[in-house]
């Protein structure tokens, strides 16, 4: 399926939808906002939860500009749809500083700061706000599903969602299973995924999943092989997209998706496996101590105007 029918999907799935109607997305930053984005896209009332209005207001303007291009690939050139089709999603998303403003929903989906005390925290919040039908997920990178929910009482209806950057055009979601999850709440998941235009994939709840198991030894060995002055970052990047065929290098890759992300999830994984291809980097370790985060602080292996 190509990029456009599965935006045009998304769009038109609204009418299928059955269990979901209202979700809210905890943490409206990188990934946040595209959740948030995509399920405004297949008819569903959103409400982001952030810290600050600031952030709000950032994710907003994000939003505008990334429905604005997907509307201008589903409707070309007919100006007025694309300004009905960015209007008509971006006005079923609401915005709110306050957890409790977004607890009456059918699923409610973290994507805040890959910390697991942080996340458990909200998770035992959450459970002891929202009614009983709600649905709880995290989009946790790599911490364990499990772990995340171990202090909430309804296990059976928590699970992973795991999108992957940027959401409105990456076409999986992994449905991480937990121990506890119940069949019903995995078909809904799935059911989920589909209606925002997703392809799903189930996963165990094991560390990194399918796609960070595999790409976070893949990141690790590029920023060794930097470190140790094999070769360039320009040319590692260069030799991964003409050599490889991927769409960007492992520098750019890790510039995209935010570089403390990316330390924090092999910090994750190498404690839950022990393996040594996750071991700290210096390099990491140096740039994210001096705030260079990647696309999102401006700069990280590359520079980015603001
Ligand atoms: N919203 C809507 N549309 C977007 C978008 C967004 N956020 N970002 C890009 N696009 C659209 C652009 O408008 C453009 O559309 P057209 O082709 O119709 O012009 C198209 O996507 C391509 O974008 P660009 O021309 O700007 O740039 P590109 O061709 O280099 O593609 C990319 C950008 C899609 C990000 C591509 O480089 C890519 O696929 N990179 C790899 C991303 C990746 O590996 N993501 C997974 C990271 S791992 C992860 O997420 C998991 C984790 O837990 C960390
Ligand atoms: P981000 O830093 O862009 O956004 C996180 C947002 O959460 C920020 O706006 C922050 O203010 C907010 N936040 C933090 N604590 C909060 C709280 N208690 N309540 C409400 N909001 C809070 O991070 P991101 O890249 O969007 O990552 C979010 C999650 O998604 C992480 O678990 C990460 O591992 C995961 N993830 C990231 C990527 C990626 O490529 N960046 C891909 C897949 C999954």
């Amino acid at each position: 399926m190509n990029k456009l029918s599965v935006l045009t999907r998304a769009f038109s799935s609204s009418s299928s939808l059955n269990a979901v109607k209202t979700v809210t997305v905890v943490g409206g930053g990188l990934m946040g906002s595209g959740i948030a984005q995509v399920a405004a896209q297949a008819g569903q009332n959103v409400t982001i939860v952030d810290l600050k209005p600031e952030l709000l207001e950032k994710a907003q303007k994000s939003i505008q500009q990334n429905l604005t291009r997907v509307a201008k690939k589903v409707h070309k050139d007919d100006a007025a749809k694309v300004e009905a089709f960015v209007q008509d999603a971006a006005s079923r998303i609401k915005v709110s500083t306050k957890v409790e403003d977004g607890v009456n929903a059918d699923l409610i989906i973290e994507a805040i700061v890959e910390k697991l005390g942080v996340k458990q925290e909200l998770f035992n919040k959450l459970d002891s706000l929202a009614p009983e039908h709600t649905i709880l997920a995290s989009n946790t990178s790599s911490i364990s599903i499990n772990a995340i929910g171990a202090g909430i009482k309804r296990k059976d209806r928590f699970g992973g969602l795991h999108f992957f950057n940027p959401v409105p055009i990456m076409r999986l979601l992994e449905v991480i299973k937990g121990d506890h999850i119940s069949e019903e709440t995995y078909q809904t998941m799935m059911e989920w995924g589909k209606s925002v235009g997703k392809t799903c994939i189930t996963c165990k709840d094991t560390p990194g999943f399918v796609v960070n198991r595999l790409l976070g030894p893949y990141s690790a060995e590029a920023l060794r092989m930097y470190e140790r002055g094999d070769a360039t970052k320009e040319d590692i990047d260069i030799g991964m997209k003409l050599g490889a065929g991927y769409p960007m290098g492992p520098f750019e890759l890790a510039d995209y998706t935010g570089l403390d992300t990316n330390k924090f999830a092999l910090a994750i994984l190498y404690e839950q496996t022990g393996d040594p291809v996750f071991r700290p980097i210096p390099i990491l370790d140096k740039m994210v101590a001096e705030g260079k985060l990647g696309i999102k602080s401006g700069e990280g292996f590359y520079k980015y105007k603001k």
